[in-house]
């Protein structure tokens, strides 16, 4: 049954009407073949009970002698069998005291023709004065419609031989299971054929389904214009009712994700706007506390403190401020700039500023012998490579060593940050890359990082259709990004380093 229930509907149909049409033939089978034998056996009967007068007739004459009797057989046996109207294959035996004292069959020629043994012994099984009764005499004989009757002292079996009524039942049956076969073989096929045309609209409803689940529905604009074709949605079927209901949802998801859509919009664009409006009075903050710091006028020492602290916090909000805007931008799918970018000058020049920022760690760097070009926004990929040196810089104890590392293949680049410092915070090692994911700060060297830089270095890489992948454990942090390599267009110039970030690229490092 649970086999059963995992079959496809159409393999269920098909069964179904095959089994049932299979049932049918043979119930229909039976009844014909036990009506047209019971027939048939009533003939044979009739015929018995004729062949039986016929011969106790001539048994009741007396004794005689038949051309065609064994000579030998003792005592002398009545003609009884042979009488004129008996039909050839009639059988007669004449028992007297528990003995048989002949038993003999008429053949084709009309000659009487001796029983062997084991046929006489199945005689004897007979009852006497029964109703008809088939026994089986094997050998040529075959099957046998016998009837007992007494006759003077002892008894008289008669026989007709059944094997017209075999042969008939037989052709009968070999008819009726031919023409059902064939019925069967039709219906199957015929319904396979009809179910599968009647199933073909559910194919269809499915292959919608399956064209909606392959839509990116999580994130952007989503147009949620695929739906059951109208043929296939009308309310008067059973697989339209299905497609119609499809279609209704498919429109509900559609309108559910375009106000999703919409009101993420509102966010991003409110986040965006935010903070763009924060940058100028953060600027003017910082001016200002600058600006007092610097007026020569003696100050309390508290105030001179407060001060710093205000300047220095307006310097983070800035980095926050700028973070987010960033982070909105990349959610709004904004164009990045499409210029070829060289990855050897760009990850050198990140590197050389890490370095002059932490001289206490152990910088190093690895560029292959030819340069390495992509195509994208050399400002933001300079700033994912400077993400990540400043996390193994802060993040990690003095004395670490870090190894900034650019290679390429056929089709992509790949740039490697490595430090030997304690490892990412186990807690947070699966969410890094999510906003505002910091590690225990106790680990760190210097706290008050935000958790935006990693999100950053994710957004812009998936920006250009490239990867970020970490590894880590105490003593080896690797963070991994690939970029497709450009390679399309190489009359473009190419871009040494960011120009807008005041950088030069150093030629070497130590
Ligand atoms: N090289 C590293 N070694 C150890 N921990 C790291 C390393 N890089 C990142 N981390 C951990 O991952 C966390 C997330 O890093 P991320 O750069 O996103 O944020 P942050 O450095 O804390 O703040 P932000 O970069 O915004 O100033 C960090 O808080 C730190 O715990
Ligand atoms: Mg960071």
């Amino acid at each position: 049954m649970k086999r059963m229930s995992r079959w496809t509907l159409r393999k269920r149909l098909v069964v179904a009407v095959v089994t049932l049409l299979a049932l049918a033939a043979v119930v229909i089978g039976f009844a014909s073949v036990v009506s047209v034998r019971s027939v048939l056996l009533g003939r044979v009967d009739a015929q018995l009970t004729a062949a039986t007068t016929r011969s106790s007739g001539a048994a009741d004459e007396g004794p005689g002698y038949g051309g065609s009797f064994p000579r030998n057989a003792q005592p002398p046996v009545p003609e009884f069998v042979g009488v004129p109207g008996q039909a050839a294959g009639t059988l007669g035996a004449i028992i007297s005291g528990g003995a048989v004292r002949y038993a003999g069959y008429l053949d084709e020629a009309g000659e009487l023709r001796p029983l062997t043994t084991r046929q006489v012994a199945a005689l004897l099984s007979v009852s006497l004065g029964g109703a008809p009764e088939s026994i089986d005499l094997g050998g040529q004989l075959g099957s046998y419609r016998v009837m007992a009757a007494k006759v003077g002292d002892g008894a008289m079996i008669v026989g007709v031989p059944l094997a017209d009524l075999e042969f008939t039942l037989g052709q009968l049956i070999a008819v009726i299971s031919g023409i059902a076969l064939g019925v069967l073989l039709l219906a199957g096929g015929a319904s396979y054929l009809i179910v599968r045309l009647a199933l073909r609209p559910l194919d269809r409803v499915a292959q919608t389904a399956s064209d909606v689940s392959e839509l990116p529905l999580d994130r952007g604009e989503v147009a949620l214009a695929v739906r059951v074709p109208d043929d296939d949605a009308d309310p008067n079927t059973e697989v339209g009712r299905v497609g119609a209901s499809i279609n209704r949802m498919l429109g509900h998801i559609g309108a559910a994700l375009s106000a999703r859509q919409a009101s993420e919009n509102k966010v991003r664009t409110f986040v965006s706007d935010a903070s763009h409006e924060l940058r100028t009075p953060l600027a003017s903050i910082r001016g200002y506390a600058e600006l007092t710091r610097r007026s020569g006028e003696e100050l309390p020492e508290d105030a001179t403190y407060a001060l710093g602290r205000i300047e220095s916090e307006a310097v983070r909000m800035t980095a926050i401020v700028e973070d987010l805007l960033l982070l909105a931008r990349l959610d709004e799918g904004r164009e990045l700039a499409q210029d070829p970018v060289e990855l050897g000058a760009l990850v050198s020049a990140a590197a050389s500023d890490a370095r002059a920022a932490a001289p206490d760690h152990d910088w190093h760097l690895e560029l292959p012998a030819d340069q390495v070009v992509v195509t994208g926004d050399a400002q933001r990929l300079f700033q994912t490579v400077a993400n990540l040196l400043g996390n193994a810089r802060v993040h990690t104890p003095a004395g670490t060593r870090v190894t900034a590392a650019l290679d390429a293949n056929d089709t992509t680049a790949r740039i490697r940050v490595t430090d030997d410092g304690p490892g990412i915070d186990p807690a947070v090692i699966g969410s890094v890359f999510e906003r505002f994911v910091r590690g225990d700060v106790s680990r760190q060297r210097a706290s008050g990082g935000t958790g935006l830089g990693l999100a950053i270095v994710a957004g812009v890489i998936d920006a250009h259709a490239g990867t970020v992948a970490v590894e880590s454990a105490p003593g080896r942090t690797v963070f991994t990004l690939t970029l497709p390599l450009a390679r399309a267009n190489p009359a473009i110039g190419v871009t040494a380093a960011p120009a807008d970030t005041g950088h030069t690229a150093p030629s070497a490092m130590p």
